[in-house]
């Protein structure tokens, strides 16, 4: 079995007609807007995709789904999307796809948020996947020098050799920290540091988590 397959469709399955839906990125978002877009085309579903992503948006366009930006919309009636790591109390690290700045924006303007992973996704504690920040292009050296400092093994997001550039025209430099003992704290301080736009730290957004597992999804709401 798929398990991003099978948890992408069943996200689809909380798609009801009239709403607008934020569309997430990833390997397992791609199966949650393929199924939208299968629903708007066999079962006439009537729905709104606001993408997260130029990825996301190409691929709605591409199956049919009418899409509006973040800011064409009065509100977001649910985001789907997927996650690089959720801890036992539910705390999330996303932007594994560079896409967490709008990812956190749409969340943020969101009544129901879901996120959907398969069940290697879900860990004691949050921190070994690297954490993806965020940050303007204007001394993103400097930053990367205090982020070292500091112990956080910082790199460079790299693709083709060249520095990745967001879709907003940031860098990401991802922290490699190994474990996060504490989240909050860590946010807090990315959030109050000069250059850093966002971070990947979702923490206190999910309602609704799917996982993916060998033996049936499980879903906790
Ligand atoms: C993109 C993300 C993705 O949701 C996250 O990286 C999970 O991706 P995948 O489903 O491919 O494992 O945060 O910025």
């Amino acid at each position: 079995m798929n398990l991003k397959e099978d948890v992408g469709i069943k996200a689809a399955n909380y798609v009801k007609d009239g709403m607008t839906v934020g569309l997430g990125t990833g390997s397992t978002a791609y199966y949650m807007i393929k199924e939208i877009g299968r629903k708007i085309k066999e079962e006439k579903l009537n729905v709104v995709g606001v993408p997260t992503s130029t990825v996301s948006k190409q691929q709605a366009i591409d199956i049919g789904i009418p899409i509006k930006s973040i800011d064409e919309v009065k509100k977001v009636d649910l985001i789907i999307d997927g996650a690089d790591e959720i801890s036992t109390d539910y705390q999330g690290m996303k932007g594994g796809g560079a896409a967490l700045l709008f990812e956190k924006i749409v969340a943020t303007y969101t009544d129901q948020v879901i996120w959907i992973v398969d069940e290697s996704k879900m860990v004691d504690k949050l921190g070994e996947f690297p954490l993806p920040v965020e940050v303007i292009p204007y001394g993103q050296h400097q930053l990367f020098h205090l982020f070292a400092q500091k112990g956080y093994h910082p790199s460079f997001r790299m693709e083709n050799d060249q520095m990745k550039i967001t879709d907003s025209g940031h860098s990401i430099i991802d922290l490699n920290l190994t474990q996060i003992d504490n989240p909050e704290k860590l946010a807090k301080e990315l959030d109050e540091t000069v250059g850093v736009v966002e971070h990947g730290l979702f923490l206190n957004m999910v309602n609704t988590v799917i996982i993916g597992k060998q033996s049936g999804a499980q879903t906790i709401s």
